[in-house]
């Protein structure tokens, strides 16, 4: 396995760093701000009618900013937030334990919902539409189904897959966003944010650095910025500029389009032992020793964005692009694919 890999610069930082960085009002959360317009108008009106909101889907890959949104948006309601997420909801009990004690307006927050197991799923579809919750009490011959009021609550699901949400809890939201990528000046704001947070010295240009290598994520810059203030610690001054900021991710090997080992590794593989493709994802997670699940959520959607891979009817393709990433002469479809 390589040393270094996108998946550690994801992964969360401790509870505490998470919550000092994490913008609590709209007008702190950056970028997306079509999504975030939309949001304020459902929030402003909601409360001028004194109201509860709709169910609200964020979707959107790992770090884009689901969570964050989801307690902005119950803040800006004035509401109480109680945080779950799909997979720890084992039983059906367990959902009705955490509807039932909901208050009026509370948001309940699924994290992960399309991990959600289908016979809970559906206890859910009630509760979401009618706010009424069936539930069966005893068991054998005295078992009856109890229908039970709940109060008007809003749940925000978050997911990296909308694809994997079944149609009948997809309709069930009325309203669905998605979280795009973060253009490099919207996360060179985010890193200036962070770093006057953390109190670290940073130039612009390298903020701008940073924001440019960090694949559209505001965690991945938020943990980066953290890597680069490390180095410019013990290497410089503490100062960070954008040639610290360069040598700091030229050290983590992250290259100065933000593409990692894993990444070079995906496209030498489909390049050098499929012919360029195209090859199928299970194939693929093979040869480079990887989940299929985190190659399609984590690394893919950014190398197809930048134009380094297609995704095609037969499987993953290589671009001329990746091509002359590796210094390979473009010769697509020249070896036979090891389907
Ligand atoms: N739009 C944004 N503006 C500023 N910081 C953001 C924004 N989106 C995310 N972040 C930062 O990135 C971190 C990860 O965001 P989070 O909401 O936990 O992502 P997700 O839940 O989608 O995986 C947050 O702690 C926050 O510091
Ligand atoms: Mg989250």
């Amino acid at each position: 396995m390589p040393e270094r890999m996108i998946s550690d610069v994801l992964a969360k930082p401790d509870a505490a760093l998470e919550m000092t960085l994490r913008p609590s009002l709209f007008s702190e959360f950056t970028g997306q701000s079509k999504v975030k317009e939309r949001l304020e108008i459902t929030v402003a009106a909601a409360r001028k009618r004194g109201e509860a909101i709709d169910h609200i889907l964020l979707n959107g890959p790992p770090g884009r900013g689901t969570t964050t949104l989801a307690n902005i948006i119950a803040k800006a309601m004035g509401a109480n937030l109680k945080s779950t997420s799909g997979p720890t909801i084992e039983k059906a009990g367990d959902l009705a334990g955490l509807l039932t004690n909901l208050e009026e307006g509370d948001v309940l927050f699924i994290d992960e919902i399309h991990r959600l197991q289908k016979t809970i799923e559906e206890y859910l579809y009630p509760a979401m539409e009618d706010f009424k919750l069936d539930i069966i009490i005893d068991q054998g011959p005295n078992a009856r189904s109890v229908r039970l009021n709940l109060p008007r609550f809003t749940l925000i699901g978050a997911t990296t897959r909308s694809g994997l949400l079944t149609a009948p809890l997809l309709t069930r939201f009325p309203i669905r966003e998605r979280l795009d990528y973060y253009q490099a000046p919207e996360l060179q704001q985010i890193v200036l944010r962070s770093a006057r947070l953390l109190g670290v010295e940073i130039e612009p240009n390298g903020a701008m650095e940073i924001a440019r290598r960090s694949r559209g994520t505001p965690r991945i810059a938020n943990n980066l910025l953290r890597r680069v203030r490390d180095y410019a610690e013990v290497r410089h001054e503490g100062r960070v500029t954008v040639a610290v900021a360069d040598q700091a991710l030229a050290m983590l090997e992250i290259d100065e389009n933000g593409l990692d080992e894993m990444d070079k590794r995906i496209l030498e593989s489909i390049i050098v032992k499929f012919g360029g493709g195209p090859v199928g994802l299970g194939s693929l997670a093979v040869a480079v020793g990887e989940e299929p699940d985190t190659l399609e959520e984590v690394y893919e959607p950014y190398l197809i964005m930048e134009g380094y891979l297609k995704r095609t009817p037969q499987g993953r393709v290589a671009t001329e692009l990746s091509y002359r990433k590796l210094g390979v002469k473009f010769r697509p479809g020249s070896q036979p694919a090891l389907l």
